[in-house]
């Protein structure tokens, strides 16, 4: 379908446009995302879509992304949908305003505890969740198939958790998600639809007993938060390995320029909510490698000659980081499912991007991941799954900003290097204990509404080795 011939000033939009409903009949409710790209792909490398009245703009073409990554043209755009946020997420890091003092003070203490080299520190506490998610596996080796969205999700989640403030969710002893995390999900789900339903009139009536219950909802998940900082704060000789150890310790009545506590709170819940995104990336590479024998020898031959033939424990940082090829597949997922199918930016000042579209100032474009990631430098078959895309000498090949799974400059992600290095150790612990292999038939299927997760995802798993998992 092509868009209608641009008029002066005008973005190209979907023909057909309905009064008052703009194009949303054209915006599958369970995979919004997939018809945006539809949509997108034959308008061009930047174009708009109207729902009801809210006009969006997206760019999907590396040479525009790369406009709107000069950090002195654009900047993250913060726009009704993060501010709706505030209400779960308060002063954390993810919908702070550009230019906001609380938004300086949290990042540089925070940084040092998200470098690369602190994820040395977490290792322990990380390996010792892979092992027990491993156990858990090897109880269920051999019989029905493992839903591995729901297992994956828990492993993350006590990640997070434990790595962010030492709050361990048993999430392998519960059959249901922990109330903490079940709380900030139905939170964030109320938060995005409430920010949809604003634009239909009479629609507050509606949302007033949901907005007691997520009202509710947030202050049960600060009271958890608030508990474990009281009790750090009340025993500071008692050092955890954490990113909350790190946030308290630089901050407290001694020290100038500090945050408060209830801004560490919502800090540790901002980081809960960004860390959510990170369980489809291992469960993603499990089914491309599950159905790609030769794949999964490649992968596999990697861990083997890292760990050798008889890790009974956890592995070491080392033989989990330097995965080379692991990383790749990792990034080929990424490349395809990237969990945050965009990120916003809004222009400095009027500006024309590409030499042909006019951007107002303040005007919010959304760098669309979907359609990026399929641009045509990334070769013939952009839908076919090659980790290989991703050997350095291909990647220095491609234009910089062709890859955008974390965002962009100040604004992208601080939580990345935590996210690689929990799906690496997860996807390394299953390939090296577990042979896995596909439902007949299994198509993947990607729902992204409320987040994008794999629907239906199941390997049948056995023992690949003898030996009993060994936890810490
Ligand atoms: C595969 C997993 C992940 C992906 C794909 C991802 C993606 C992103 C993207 C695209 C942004 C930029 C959003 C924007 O510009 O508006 C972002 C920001 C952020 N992410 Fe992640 N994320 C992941 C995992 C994590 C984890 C594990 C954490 C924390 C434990 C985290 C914490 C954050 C925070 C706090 C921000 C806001 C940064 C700021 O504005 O200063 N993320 N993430």
């Amino acid at each position: 379908m092509r868009g209608r011939p641009m008029k002066r000033g005008e973005l190209p939009h979907p023909a057909r446009r309905v009064p008052v409903l703009g194009d949303v009949f054209r915006l599958s409710p369970r995979s919004p995302m997939a018809a945006i790209a539809r949509l997108g792909s034959s308008l061009g490398p930047v174009f708009e879509i109207k729902v009801f009245t809210k006009r969006i703009v997206l760019a999907a073409d590396p040479d525009v992304v790369t406009d709107l990554c000069d950090e002195s043209r654009f900047v993250k755009h913060v726009g009704p949908e993060l501010v709706e946020l505030r209400k779960v997420l308060g002063t954390g890091l993810v919908s702070a305003d550009v230019g906001d003092p609380m938004w300086s003070k949290a990042n540089a203490l925070m940084q040092p505890a998200f470098s690369q080299a602190a994820m040395r520190t977490y290792h322990t506490t990380l390996a010792a969740v892979a092992m027990e998610f491993a156990a858990h596996w090897s109880k269920k080796a051999g019989g029905s198939p493992v839903d591995v969205v729901a297992d994956l999700t828990r492993a993350t989640q006590e990640m997070t958790g434990r790595v962010t403030f030492g709050y361990v969710f048993g999430s392998f002893d519960r059959d249901d998600p922990h109330p903490f995390m079940a709380a900030l999900i139905a939170m964030i789900n109320h938060s995005e639809r409430a920010n949809i339903l604003q634009r239909i009139p009479l629609s507050s009536l509606v949302m007033r007993r949901a907005e007691k219950a997520s009202d509710e909802r947030g202050r049960y998940i600060n009271a958890v938060v608030d508990d474990v900082i009281r009790s750090r704060r009340a025993d500071p000789s008692n050092e955890h390995q954490d990113i909350l150890d790190v946030m308290l310790r630089a901050s407290g009545p001694e020290v100038p320029n500090q945050i408060s506590d209830e801004d560490i709170r919502f800090q540790i819940i901002g980081l809960a909510f960004g860390a959510d995104a990170t369980f489809c990336v291992p469960a993603i590479a499990l089914h491309y490698l599950a159905e790609s024998p030769q794949l999964l020898e490649k992968a596999r031959s990697e861990i083997d000659a890292a760990w050798g033939p008889d890790l009974e424990g956890p592995p070491s940082f080392e033989q989990v980081s330097k995965l080379r090829y692991l990383r790749r597949v990792l990034d080929e997922v990424m490349r395809l499912w990237s969990p945050v199918q965009g990120f916003l930016r809004e222009a400095k000042r009027d500006t024309v991007l590409a030499d042909r579209y006019p951007i107002k100032k303040g005007q919010g474009v959304v760098v669309f991941t979907p359609l990026l990631h399929r641009d045509p430098v990334w070769g013939a078959d952009v839908d076919a799954f090659d980790p290989d895309r991703f050997v350095p000498a291909r990647v220095k090949a491609r234009p910089a900003h062709a890859f955008k799974p974390f965002g962009t400059g100040m604004r992208s992600c601080i939580g990345r290097h935590l996210a690689v290095h929990e799906s690496l150790l997860i996807l390394s612990t299953v390939l090296y204990r577990f042979d896995i292999e596909p439902q007949p038939g299994y198509r993947l299927d990607v729902q992204e509404a409320g987040g994008v997760k794999p629907v239906g995802l199941t390997l049948s798993i056995r023992e690949r080795r003898s030996h009993a998992v060994r936890c810490l």
